[in-house]
């Protein structure tokens, strides 16, 4: 059994750590494959501050993780949010309380490290009957030799219908906390030109728009303008579209809202042609290369469509083609983890081919935005981590 100990939390009002540690909870569930997250500290200075488990719980619904987090309020809390330290658990066949395995691992390991300023480091353990081992330390602050050279080309806004809590000075806060270097926040595009209804309907990608039977316009770009003329003082972002394209291969951007210096990145979301392979991939090249036609920086989350649209693993057969065509348009795949599995087959013949590789949170929380312990974790596998410089997509 394998458990996730983050110790010393300890946030203050507005300065984000929470999402820190909505990030270290997911990093060891998805990617590290705990089988519980205990969390100790004082989790608010006020009674009002004490709603971080709920923001937990919310993230732990919408992502059906089925794995505990537990909070161990310090004994010196004023301020308290529910305790689990008397919650009986069953480790490994034999019953224990919170308490008594948080005390348990702290005999056997040492002083934990503590999750309350940069590294912001939790530990995990394996627990084998009376043994604990394999004691590791994982960070969720960026490794030291990339802080400050790192761009999250992928970050969502408010005006995201599927946004869970995203604000751009909310962003802009997670990526100095983490150490990046800037990031781009890259709306899409057909949400910005549709009700939420039409278009979670692909109501406009199946029957275009400006005819009779076409999508009808709710336009927000002016929404989107108005939110970066808002925050125009602020540095260290940038901000462009993840542009949609139809099945006629028609882009979602009208020229007066192509704006130069914008950072594009374009998605294939949908896809018609189900019931005949040949036809479906052949669908997917067409809408892939309308896309990078247009002029985008990046395709963002290569393939991901054939698992969310169609159920089923992207044909490898199609590998090949799509790295040639981001080589003939020079543009940059992407690295996305956000409910997506990169095809590490693709990226090899990405970069043995040139193509540049970007990196994106497509943060739509914002314990997300530089989250790239999974992307960083790839490209070493991918034996290109000690060129990062010359492999990744920089503006
Ligand atoms: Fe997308």
């Amino acid at each position: 059994m394998k458990i996730a100990v983050a110790s010393g939390f300890r946030p203050s009002a507005g300065d984000l750590t929470e999402f820190l540690l909505l990030r270290a909870f997911h990093l060891a569930v998805r990617f590290l494959k705990a089988d519980c997250f205990l969390v100790s500290g004082v989790f608010c200075g006020s009674a009002e501050d004490a709603r971080f488990p709920e923001t937990v719980e919310k993230s732990r619904a919408l992502r059906k993780i089925a794995v505990p987090f537990y909070c161990v309020n310090d004994p010196a809390s004023m301020f308290r949010v529910p305790d689990a330290s008397s919650t009986e658990l069953e480790v490994d066949g034999e019953k224990m309380t919170v308490a008594e395995l948080l005390e348990r691992i702290r005999v056997r390991v040492g002083p934990f490290p503590v999750f309350s300023k940069p590294p912001f480091e939790f530990l995990t353990v394996e627990l084998e009957g009376e043994r604990v081992f394999n004691g590791k330390i994982h960070r969720v602050s960026l490794p030291e030799e990339v802080v400050g050279k790192l761009t999250d080309f992928h970050v969502h806004t408010n005006l995201a219908y599927c946004s869970e809590n995203m604000t751009v000075p909310g962003a802009l806060g997670m990526a100095r906390l983490t150490g990046l270097k800037a990031v781009n926040f890259s709306e899409h595009s057909g949400q910005l030109y549709f009700v939420a209804e039409d278009y979670w309907k692909f109501q406009w990608t199946m029957n275009g728009r400006n005819r009779p039977d076409g999508c009808p316009e709710r336009r927000r770009m002016p929404d989107y303008d108005a939110l970066f003329r808002r925050y125009s003082g602020e540095r260290g972002f940038t901000h462009g579209f993840e542009l949609d394209v139809d099945r006629n291969c028609t882009v979602a951007l009208d020229d007066r809202d192509r704006h130069p210096g914008c950072v594009n990145l374009g998605a294939v979301h949908s896809l018609d042609r189900k019931e005949n392979l040949p036809l479906l991939k052949r669908e997917f090249l067409d809408r892939t290369e309308a896309l990078l036609r247009y002029g985008v920086s990046i395709l963002a989350h290569p393939f991901r469509i054939f698992r969310w649209g169609c159920g089923m693993r992207a044909p490898e057969d199609l590998f090949v083609p799509v790295a040639a065509l981001l080589k003939q348009y020079g543009v940059a795949a992407e690295i996305n983890f956000h409910c997506n599995e990169p095809y590490p087959e693709f990226l090899e013949i990405c970069l043995r081919e040139g193509v540049k590789i970007s990196l994106g949170s497509d943060s739509h929380n914002l314990y997300e935005v530089g989250f790239f312990q999974p992307h960083l974790h790839l490209l070493r596998e991918l034996g290109v981590y000690e060129k990062l410089d010359s492999v990744l997509f920089h503006l």
